[in-house]
């Protein structure tokens, strides 16, 4: 896509937006509430038009809405839709059948996201994680070569969110190409190829998650329990460009951690102390951080 715009009012929700996703790539678009990122791959998705700006999706243009991308492209959006009388494996059947996929294939695709025991319960009993499984399940079950899923893992306990990354990482494999939304920091860094960082309808970083890493502050913190340390202790210790207490622990933040971590031994002992290198998490802070909505 290249720039596009979509304003609901005033509200520019995507605002000059050029991206381009590569074949087999795992993409993660990451961004406070607000950001766009909905927007944006909705916009991808056929399901909204975007203002001005060319999309092409498969070598083809999602808007006016294009039946034949349906059987290529799966989607799972953010307020899923389903068969709530059926049974969960009803409507993945259902939904396959709408697409023309094997009949075997709900029964795989059900088992990929972990729902073969609740195949014969009704998606009203099922519980907000096992219906975003199946609203996971239905975005799949036809064997798509595009995959757009928006904050799949938001309603996932920590056990099914990994079972998931197995899942998407498997899809990855098999060489679709996926396209996501994820408030969770430390799965986009472990999944992702390259990831977005999207602010106020904008790209304010685009790359992998080891380079977006490394062109951040780069700082090294070192967690030391408080009992240990105090705030007025840690600040005069050499190297020590930051200190912040959080909860028990007094994080020290530094450049270089081997002469910070000798003088912390000096003073405090090494027992309990962790560090911690920079992540996506940090740089993500400090670019959402400058946000100005
Ligand atoms: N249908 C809509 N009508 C009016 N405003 C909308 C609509 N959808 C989204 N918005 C606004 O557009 C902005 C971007 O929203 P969205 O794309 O959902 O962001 P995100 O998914 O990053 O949270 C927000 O300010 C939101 O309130
Ligand atoms: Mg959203």
């Amino acid at each position: 896509m290249t720039d596009v715009h979509k304003r609901y009012g005033d509200t520019r929700a995507v605002d000059g937006v050029s991206l381009t996703v590569r074949r087999g790539e795992f993409l993660g678009l990451l961004g406070p509430n607000g950001a766009g990122k909905t927007t944006l791959v909705e916009i991808m998705e056929g399901l909204r038009q975007a203002d001005a700006g060319t999309v092409g999706v498969l070598g083809t243009s999602p808007w006016p809405r294009n039946l034949a991308l349906l059987p290529r492209i799966g989607l799972q959006t953010q307020a899923s839709a389903f068969f709530v009388r059926l049974t969960a494996r009803e409507h993945l059947r259902t939904v396959a059948a709408l697409y023309g996929a094997a009949r075997d294939a709900a029964e795989r695709t059900l088992a990929m996201v972990g729902l073969t025991e609740q195949g014969d319960t009704q998606v009203e009993g099922l519980s907000g994680g096992q219906r975003q499984r199946l609203a996971i399940a239905s975005a799949l079950v036809h064997g798509p070569e595009l995959i757009f899923l928006d904050e799949p893992t938001a309603a996932l306990d920590p056990q099914a969110r990994r079972d998931l990354w197995q899942v998407l990482r498997d899809l990855k494999g098999e060489g679709r190409t996926i396209v996501y939304t994820t408030h969770h920091l430390d799965e986009a860094e472990t999944l992702c190829d390259r990831v977005a960082i999207i602010v106020n309808g904008r790209i304010t970083a685009l790359d992998t998650p080891a380079r977006l890493v490394a062109a951040g502050s780069g700082n090294t913190r070192l967690l030391v329990p408080a009992d240990r340390l105090t705030e007025a202790r840690a600040r005069e210790l050499p190297g020590v460009l930051d200190v912040q207490v959080d909860g028990d622990v007094v994080v020290l933040e530094t450049t270089e951690a081997g002469p910070l971590l000798s003088a912390v031994e000096a003073v405090a002992g090494l027992q309990g102390v962790r560090t911690r290198t920079a992540s996506l998490e940090d740089v993500y802070l400090q670019l959402t951080a400058t946000g100005d909505r």
